[in-house]
């Protein structure tokens, strides 16, 4: 696979584009099927290196694992608890849900910390307690976590922040535990639904997924089912984003818009026209006029730290001073330095991301240095 992407400048966007099934979504799904008995089968599953990793992992556990189009079947029914330890753990920083999926299946993991983009320090220290409140003991020797239980029983965990990793991990671990569990200030995030929905056809019980206090019932069994991911929100906002900055007239299908709404007011603020049809967006590409406006990174539902560097190029175009606070990934900088070198006036200032447009960038060499920077880029 080649590591550059060649862009020629200057062309208008011009088409319609189809968003593949969320990413975020997937890689939690995929462990999350080890939970099962007999076969899961999964529809929308995108066409992404993760995936691929994710495979050889639960090979390594044979599982079979069968792909063919957007589908992916997986029969967990002979599955072995071995230790994960190949490269194909550092791919991803998601194959740390094989982590709650293991414990919560065989009270016992192996596994050697996750790889992942670099957005700044990723602490795992809220996985961790999850795990331990459930009654498991976590140790790290050897640069693997080796986390066991003799019994996994139900109880009332707080988050210190409401975090997407650790709010699913913690579900992982939790459906097969003994009695009641309480995530209080869980994550929302639309892909904690997906991943609840899944679980919840498998025979989980689960309730409030989607709000701050997740209640999971412990159940002995969890048995096969199919499942549709949801489309990916962050796809669809990148190519909102795109098509605002660089299109004529694109049309962005499978969106639910209900997930991209803060992204969709920041847009309409700025001056970008879009129309709203059944299950698509058209971004209408006639006024390249935008108003500068600042953006701050939240948790859900508020702006998605995964779109402030797909962002950072369309505020370019507007008009004016603004700023880009991330609160969730204060690191998560890497794109400015590049777009600095395609001629924008933007600097990383006290931990803000402070720019001053219009800037008509030009093309020069530059690093991606993680997935959405790579995006931003392009
Ligand atoms: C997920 C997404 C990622 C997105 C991020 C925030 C996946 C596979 N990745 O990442 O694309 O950018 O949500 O929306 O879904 N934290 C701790 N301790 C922990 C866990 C997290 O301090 O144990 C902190 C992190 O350092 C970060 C914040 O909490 O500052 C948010 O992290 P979290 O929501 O866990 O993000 P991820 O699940 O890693």
């Amino acid at each position: 696979m080649s590591e550059i992407i060649a862009i020629e400048g200057g062309h208008k966007l011009n088409g319609t584009v189809e968003i593949s099934g969320a990413k975020n979504a997937t890689v939690a799904l995929i462990p999350a099927i080890i939970l099962a008995d007999s076969p899961v089968t999964i529809y929308g599953v995108p066409e992404i290196s993760d995936v691929d990793a994710l495979a050889v992992l639960l090979e390594e556990l044979n599982c079979t694992v069968l792909r063919s189009h957007d589908s992916l079947i997986v029969d967990p029914s002979r599955m072995e608890n071995v230790p994960l330890v190949s490269d194909a753990v550092d791919k991803l920083r998601a194959s740390y849900y094989l982590m709650g999926a293991l414990l919560g299946k065989c009270k016992k993991v192996v596994m050697k910390a996750p790889g992942g983009c670099f957005l700044g320090p990723r602490p795992i220290d809220l996985h961790i307690k999850g795990f331990e409140a459930l009654g498991a003991k976590v140790e790290f020797v050897d640069g693997a976590h080796v986390i066991t239980a003799d019994r996994l029983v139900g109880a009332k965990i707080y988050l210190d922040f409401a975090s997407v990793g650790a709010t699913i991990n913690i579900l992982l671990a939790a459906v097969k535990a003994e009695g009641k569990t309480v995530i209080e200030n869980a994550a929302k995030e639309p892909e904690i639904i997906d991943v609840v929905n899944l679980l919840t056809k498998m025979g989980a019980k689960i309730r409030g997924a989607g709000t701050d206090t997740i209640t999971i019932e412990g159940v002995e069994h969890l048995k096969g089912c199919t499942h549709e991911i949801i489309p990916d929100r962050i796809e669809a906002g990148t190519f909102l984003i795109m098509a605002a900055a660089a299109g004529e007239r694109v049309i962005i299908q499978n969106i639910i818009p209900q997930h991209l709404e803060s992204l969709i007011s920041k847009l309409k603020e700025m001056g970008v026209k879009m129309e709203n049809v059944g299950d698509s967006i058209i971004v209408y590409g006639d006024n390249k006029n935008f108003n500068a406006v600042d953006v701050r990174t939240q948790v859900y539902p508020g702006f998605a730290t995964d779109l402030q560097q797909p962002m950072t190029p369309l505020l370019l175009k507007a008009s004016g001073r603004g700023k880009i606070i991330d609160t969730i990934y204060e690191k998560r900088v890497n794109h400015v330095p590049e777009l600095a070198r395609m001629g924008a006036d933007i600097q990383v200032l006290g931990g803000q991301i402070v720019y001053n447009g219009p800037t008509q960038l030009s093309g020069a060499p530059v690093k991606a240095s993680d997935l959405r920077a790579g995006a931003a880029l392009v």
